[in-house]
């Protein structure tokens, strides 16, 4: 939530101007949140800003009607509000010390009403209803009583509780920006002459691949030729350098439409690219980067899997897949739920945090718990160098890439392949009896991106579907099995990108209670298990379909291919390619998010950046 941009580099040098780096940041970063932006520069000795709400565009154009001069230094911020509306006063950077100082921020400040009312009792006059504004009042005090930028943020650092990332230049202190974070993320960009400081690498993936993550706790100091960073103690600290493994192009729309459009196109190479590297050459699962002893994941007795929103149903996935493998009872859980409940957790439980951005406040939360009751971390996650990989055991990064859309679609993919890995991973420690077919649906599992291929090939009829339906209000999702996740994950990405009402049910539950919401006309998706399937479960879901035809409903059925006991009761037929029953969401969910962003698009939305969402919920 936010999206946070820093530059300075050398005005003597070739490279561009603070605005036009701070700004393409901002465009890359405005996922974080779109409800307001501004920026501040240094400009001969003084700072200007200008700030505005609304999407980032509305402050390019102010900027194009009266554009600064030049400027070598700059911060800039992109909005999600938490305290006071999305305003013009309420954007960011909030100023103090008659405009001499100016602070952008991400997270929220827990205890800002005491100190706000400590401030005001001096005196300090309020021009915003944010938690900011108190950091940039208490930062120009400090700076008051030591005149150093980094000093005086460390000890406004240590005033404040809850989630920050905060950036700050000052007038006084030229091609300086200095930040300070926790529990909000915040890493740096080394350049030539040049040196960064984002929410994320995507801010400045444009000029620098190299970067450095900052912990807990930490301040930075960027200046055009060095980067230095202390902790909130003042002891200096080494960064952890990184490269960052994709480009500027991967986080461009390439041609599609929407990022949306995109990353739905990106699905097969981002499975492909989850699996990458993780076998060898006699085709075994090698798993280097799970750093966890083999003869702690051998005492395992308990796993839980903790994530939100999509990634909980890339974790339920996970479930079918690892208590089959590996016999380990799995339970999955919503991150927020887990840590208010007193959760049975000890040494003997493996905890898998489920993240694309690595920033989930409550995914944090939830495995700091873990971790104090003794349990071990396997982090599965998409972002380098964000909190969630830093603070676990061990970390099995998804490679889907940037993922720039609000609403996740290649990232769940990503997951639920680096999910299948870790069971299968486990399955093998842990002395699996059946090492064949263990091998035989890891090779299952590199064929998925070709299927998945197939499926995005095919789609023409979801598409002119979707449109149809333009003005349906409410659509249903029936899964069983793994399809159950699968009729959740459809419903949510129906609910975030089309603003249509949607549940996804156990196809098993109807009868207990969502029958009742059948009647002509409805809307239903099916997912049917393959005919194929070990026991009876295809010919169940197939009556599920019969009893809601018999009482009017539109059933939009997802089957595979070959199946033709679903085709008599079937408004519409979905084909996906034949696949192992485990590894079936990786097919099956890609028509519904399709659907999705067709319709949300016929409906004329915006399926990039959806009202009242943000990319990361840094934020409890
Ligand atoms: C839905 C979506 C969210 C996220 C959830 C967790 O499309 O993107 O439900 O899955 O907020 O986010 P991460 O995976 O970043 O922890």
């Amino acid at each position: 939530m936010c999206g946070i941009v820093g530059y300075v580099t050398d005005p003597a040098s070739a490279t561009p101007g603070a605005l036009d780096v701070v700004l393409e940041g901002l465009r890359r970063l405005e996922y974080r949140g779109y409800d307001s932006a501004g920026v501040a520069l240094q400009i001969d000795g003084q700072l200007w800003t200008e700030k505005r709400s609304g999407k980032l565009a509305r402050l390019e154009e102010a900027l194009q009607a009266a554009p600064p001069a030049a400027a070598s230094t700059g911060i800039g911020h992109t909005r999600w509000a938490t305290h006071g509306g999305p305003t013009d006063e309420n954007a960011h950077p909030h100023l103090s010390g008659e405009g001499r100082i100016a602070v952008i921020h991400n997270g929220i400040i827990e205890n800002f009403a005491a100190l706000k009312a400590e401030l005001a009792a001096e005196g300090v006059k309020f021009l915003s209803q944010t938690d900011t504004e108190v950091a940039a009042h208490l930062l120009n005090a400090a700076y008051a009583t030591c005149s150093d930028l980094t000093e005086a943020m460390r000890l406004v650092a240590n005033r404040l509780e809850g989630a920050f990332t905060l950036l700050a230049v000052h007038a006084d202190v030229p091609s300086t920006v200095v930040g300070a974070r926790r529990n909000s993320p915040l890493v740096v960009g080394v350049g030539e002459n040049a040196n960064y400081l984002g929410s994320d690498v995507a801010a400045f993936i444009g000029h620098t691949r190299e970067a450095i993550e900052l912990g807990q706790d930490q301040i930075v100091t960027i200046t055009p030729a060095a980067v230095s960073i202390i902790g909130f103690d003042g002891v200096a600290v080494e960064g952890k350098a990184f490269h960052v493994d994709w480009d500027a192009a991967a986080a461009e729309k390439g041609g599609h439409p929407s990022f949306m459009a995109k990353e739905i196109m990106d699905q097969p190479q981002a499975v492909a690219d989850t699996l990458l590297g993780r076998t060898d050459a006699a085709g075994n699962l090698v798993l280097d980067e799970l750093r966890i002893d083999e003869s702690v994941l051998r005492t395992i007795d308990k796993i839980v899997v903790l994530a939100c929103g999509t990634s909980s149903y890339a974790g339920m996935v996970a479930k079918y897949a690892i208590e089959h493998w590996c016999r380990i009872p799995t339970e999955v859980e919503l991150s927020h739920e887990f840590r208010y409940r007193d959760p049975v957790v000890n040494a003997r439980t493996l905890v898998v945090a489920i993240s694309q951005s690595g920033e989930t406040m409550d995914t944090i939360m939830a495995i700091r718990h873990a971790r104090e009751q003794g349990a071990k971390v396997v982090a599965i996650c998409n972002t380098h160098g964000s909190t969630i990989p830093r603070e676990s055991d061990a970390v099995l990064y998804t490679h889907a890439g940037p993922e720039i859309a609000v609403a996740s679609t290649k990232a769940f993919l990503a997951q639920i392949t680096a999910c299948y890995l870790l069971g299968l991973y486990l399955a093998r420690v842990r002395g699996n009896k059946f090492p064949d077919e263990l091998r035989e649906i890891l090779g299952q599992l590199q064929a998925m991106p070709e299927k998945i291929q197939k499926v995005l090939d095919g789609l023409e009829q979801v598409r002119t579907m979707a449109r149809w339906m333009a003005d349906t209000r409410s659509v249903l999702f029936l899964g069983r099995h793994v399809g159950f996740p699968v009729a959740m994950e459809g419903a949510l990405k129906l609910k975030e990108l089309a603003y249509i009402h949607a549940e996804g049910f156990a196809a098993g539950e109807l009868k207990h209670g969502p029958i009742a919401l059948i009647e002509p006309g409805q809307a239903v998706f099916v997912i049917v298990p393959s005919p194929r399937g070990r026991d009876s479960l295809h010919a169940k879901v197939v009556s599920n379909i019969q009893e809601i035809n018999a009482r009017g409903a539109r059933t939009i059925v997802i089957a595979e291919e070959g199946d033709t006991d679903v085709v008599p009761y079937a408004s519409e037929v979905i084909y996906v390619p034949q696949t192992p029953t485990l590894l079936a969401p990786l097919v099956t969910v890609v028509p519904l998010q399709v659907f999705a962003c067709e319709l949300a698009t016929a409906k004329g939305l915006d399926v990039d950046q959806p009202r009242n969402l943000a990319k990361s919920v840094t934020v409890e």
